[in-house]
């Protein structure tokens, strides 16, 4: 079998991971017997710097031709906020979601074995371990409301963001939460502010609902401020966390900081058709690109994440982590991760480590 896969490497440190991603995956189709061909698509900063916007036009239709689309990181200060919109490369993240309709942001936070004593947490707090997944509505919410600034009166400039969210999203998402927590430990907690916005008390009637259809899941609704709280404090609680999209960005930075490696976690972006996006939650970290520091484990994950969902490859998606813990049980590290008296390797070394493991 076939598979089509468009990269976006995009900017900073995004070209160094994305090639070693690629030499995992080959390494996976030798093995197995599968081909992989790739399909490379100019967006994000680097898009703005050679034709003049960051989403250019056609990058949805590529990516669509595609089955699976691997993302490396697109951003940087030389395209800061102070740029207009269409050269700005956040502007191409927000279009290629909502182009490809990709509502559900699956993040896994885990602690791998190997990596406890990176964690900033309490040392008995981290030994109860964290595996979370939390699911973002990626499409909805206040990043994607109606925007305005005006002049008052009498208060100088006022500027809105608008926060909508609909039964019909609200249910989508939910529903993959539910869906998740019957393959995991079976409990969804559902973040919100219900205490406070509308649209908060919308989403807790919805989740309310499908709790009732996901008998079998065990459901309970945290506060968002005593979610970031109950994070640091004992994380190992939660099983499948939900939550609209603004909450989940920040939480999700937040639940990966405690795992203490935030360069070894990937994430998915899926609709419901393909092709879904995946990519490392990290940046594009311009200050360390093209120096063979970066930490290629994020994006190697990230592919597995594809074979897994994607490709339905669950035996190569296993055999991809389980590789990268039998390095990392050997003791390589790249400099993000070293602990003090430890010699890092570089990009380059970690992705072939990878590959000989495999
Ligand atoms: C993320 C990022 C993006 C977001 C930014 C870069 C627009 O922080 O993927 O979490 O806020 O969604
Ligand atoms: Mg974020």
């Amino acid at each position: 079998m076939n598979y089509k896969i468009a990269l976006i490497p995009g900017d900073g440190i995004g070209p160094d991971i994305v090639k070693q991603a690629v030499k995992v995956l080959n390494a996976v189709g030798e093995k197995f017997g599968h081909s992989f061909s790739y399909v490379d698509v100019l967006m994000g900063g680097c898009a703005t710097d050679a034709v003049g916007v960051s989403y250019p036009e056609g990058t949805a239709e590529a990516c669509k031709a595609c089955d699976a689309v691997l993302l490396g990181a697109v951003g940087g200060p030389k395209w800061g906020s102070d740029k207009p919109a269409q050269q700005r490369p956040e502007t191409a993240l927000l279009a290629i979601r909502k182009d490809l309709g990709l509502y559900a942001n699956l993040r896994p936070a885990t602690l791998r074995p190997a990596l406890k004593s990176a964690s900033p947490l309490k040392r008995e707090t981290a030994e109860k371990g964290i595996d979370l997944m939390l699911v973002r509505e990626l499409t909805g919410g206040i990043y994607f409301g109606k925007r305005d600034k005006y002049q008052t009166p009498d208060r100088g400039l006022e500027a809105t963001d608008l926060m909508a969210y609909s039964e019909m999203e609200i249910e989508r998402i939910g529903r993959r939460a539910f869906e998740l927590a019957r393959l995991r430990r079976g409990k969804v907690s559902s973040v919100d502010k219900a205490n406070v916005l509308e649209t908060s008390r919308l989403w807790r009637s919805v989740m309310h609902r499908l709790a009732e259809e996901y008998s079998d899941v065990v459901y309970e609704d945290v506060l968002v401020d005593n979610c970031a709280m109950q994070i640091v404090k004992d994380p190992g609680q939660f099983d499948v966390l939900v939550t609209e999209n603004m909450f989940g960005d920040i939480l999700s930075d937040e639940a990966s900081m405690v795992t203490g490696s935030i360069g070894l976690l990937p994430s998915a972006s899926m609709g419901d058709s393909a092709p879904a996006l995946y990519e490392p939650i990290h940046g594009s970290a311009p200050d360390i690109a093209g120096q063979d520091k970066a930490n290629p484990i994020a994006t190697i994950l990230s592919a597995a994440m594809m074979l897994r969902y994607s490709f339905h490859l669950s035996a190569e998606a296993d055999a991809v982590e389980r590789a990268v813990d039998a390095v990392l049980d050997a003791g390589w590290r790249t400099p993000d991760i070293a602990e003090p008296g430890v010699t890092p390797v570089g990009t380059e070394k970690m992705g072939a480590l990878i590959c000989a493991a495999l």
